[in-house]
C-alpha cells in the first residue's frame, strides 16, 4: 500500500493519495451507494438473488454489483457491496428488508437484560461472508481503483437497534440515554468491539480504506453527542490507526463537532451538503482529508446545472490537496444513471 501510495497519481491510487492529503492528478470521485437500485443492472442481480440479504451474503453475487459502477463510470474507487446492519444480524437480531419501508428486527433490543445478553459477533465465523466477499472483489478488481471497506458507528447501530428500524422521533433510543445511561454504555461497548473487530477482518481481508457511517450522530444534542457518539468513533480511529489504512469518518449532520473530528485520529471526514466545504476546511484546519459534499438531489438537474453545481463544490473546497468528491448523501434510486457519467466528467475535467 505505502508502494501504491508513492507511484504516479492515476485511476489506481489518487483516492488513497487524497485521503494522505498527497497531490493528485486530478480530483478522484467515487459516490455513496454507487451500487444500488438507481442502475438496471443491480436491479437484475438483486431479482435473481431474490432478496437484498441474499445479496450481501453471497460473495459472487455482491462482487458482481460492486463492479457493476466501476465498469459503467471513471469511478475512482470501489465500495465493499453490504450493509451496516449486518454486526446487529449477526448478534441474532433478525434482519429483513420490507420492500419500500427499509430494514427490521425482528428482535428490537429494548431492555438491560437483552443488552447484556448481546455477544460480539464474530467475523470469520457468522459475519464470514463479508471478508469473503472482499477477497472475491479484490481479486475482481485487480488493482483498477482501491477497494473500501465500512461499518456503521456504534451510535447509528444502537439507534437500528433499539428503535428496530429506521424511525423519526428516536423516542426509544433517547429514553434508553436518559433513564439508563449504564445500559446504553454498555450497548455501545459491546458495538464499538464489534465494529473494530469487523473492520480489522475487512482490513485483513484487503479493504484499502475504511469508512465508518455514523449516520445519526446529528439527532443529538452537543452534549449528547460528546458523551454517546464521539467517543466510541474516537476509540475506533485510535485503535485502527496504521499508516496503511485510511480511515474516513462520516457523522452526518454534526458539523457543529467538526473542529474535535478533526483531531479524533481520521485521515479524512465525510461532509454532508449543509455545510459549504470551504468553510468545513477552515473548521478542520487541513488536520483531514474532506470527502463530498454536493447535494445528491443535484443529480435531478440538467446536465449543465450538474456540471455548474459540481464545479461550484471544487471551487468551494479551494487549491491545495485532500479533496475526494462525493455527494453529501447517498445517491437515490430514481436517478438517471447517465447524470452520473455527466458528474464525474466533470469532477475530473
Ligand atoms: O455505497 C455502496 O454502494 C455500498 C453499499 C451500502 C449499502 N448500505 C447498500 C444498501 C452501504 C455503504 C450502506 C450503508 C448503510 N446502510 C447506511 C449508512 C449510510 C447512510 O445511508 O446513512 C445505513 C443507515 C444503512 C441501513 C440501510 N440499508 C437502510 C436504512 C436501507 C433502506 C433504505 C433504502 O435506501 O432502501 C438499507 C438498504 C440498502 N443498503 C440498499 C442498498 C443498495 C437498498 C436495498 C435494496 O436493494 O432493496
Amino acid at each position: 500500500m505505502i508502494e501504491l501510495l508513492n507511484q504516479p497519481s492515476g485511476r489506481h491510487n489518487r483516492f488513497l493519495r487524497a485521503l494522505k492529503r498527497m497531490p493528485v492528478d486530478t480530483t478522484p470521485i467515487w459516490i455513496m451507494r454507487q451500487a444500488g437500485r438507481y442502475l438496471p443492472e443491480y436491479r437484475a442481480t438483486r431479482e435473481k438473488a431474490g432478496s437484498f440479504m441474499n445479496l450481501c451474503r453471497s460473495p459472487e453475487l455482491a462482487c458482481e454489483v460492486t463492479m457493476q459502477p466501476i465498469d459503467r463510470f471513471d469511478l475512482d474507487a470501489a465500495i465493499l457491496f453490504s450493509d451496516i446492519l449486518t454486526i446487529p444480524d449477526g448478534m441474532g437480531l433478525g434482519l429483513d428488508f420490507v420492500e419500500g419501508e427499509g430494514p427490521r428486527f425482528a428482535h428490537p433490543v429494548r431492555s438491560a437484560h437483552a443488552i447484556d445478553a448481546l455477544r460480539v459477533p464474530d467475523p470469520q465465523t457468522t459475519l464470514r461472508y463479508v471478508p469473503d466477499a472482499v477477497r472475491t472483489i479484490r481479486k475482481a478488481l485487480d488493482g483498477r481503483v482501491p477497494l473500501i471497506g465500512f461499518a456503521g458507528s456504534p451510535w447509528t447501530l444502537a439507534c437500528y437497534m433499539v428503535e428496530g428500524g429506521p424511525s423519526e422521533r428516536f423516542a426509544y433510543i433517547k429514553r434508553l440515554m436518559w433513564d439508563q445511561p449504564d445500559a446504553l454504555a454498555r450497548l455501545l461497548r459491546v458495538l464499538t468491539d464489534s465494529v473494530r473487530e469487523y473492520l480489522l477482518a475487512q482490513a485483513d481481508a484487503g479493504a484499502q480504506a475504511l469508512m465508518i457511517f455514523d449516520s445519526w450522530g446529528g439527532i443529538l444534542a452537543p452534549e449528547d453527542y460528546r458523551r454517546f457518539s464521539l467517543p466510541s468513533l474516537a476509540e475506533l480511529t485510535a485503535s485502527l490507526r496504521r499508516d496503511d489504512l485510511p480511515v474516513i469518518v462520516f457523522s452526518r449532520g454534526a458539523n457543529t463537532h467538526l473542529p474535535e473530528l478533526s483531531h479524533i485520529g481520521a485521515d479524512a471526514l465525510g461532509i454532508d451538503w449543509s455545510i459549504g466545504l470551504g468553510e468545513a476546511r477552515r473548521a478542520t484546519q487541513d488536520r483531514v482529508a474532506l470527502q463530498g459534499n454536493l447535494d445528491p438531489a443535484a443529480l435531478y438537474a440538467s446536465a449543465d446545472a450538474l456540471r455548474c453545481l459540481a464545479k461550484r463544490t471544487l471551487a468551494d473546497y479551494g487549491d491545495g490537496p485532500g479533496h475526494i468528491f462525493n455527494l453529501g448523501h447517498g445517491i437515490t434510486p430514481d436517478v438517471n444513471p447517465e447524470q452520473v457519467r455527466v458528474l464525474v466528467d466533470a469532477v475530473h475535467g
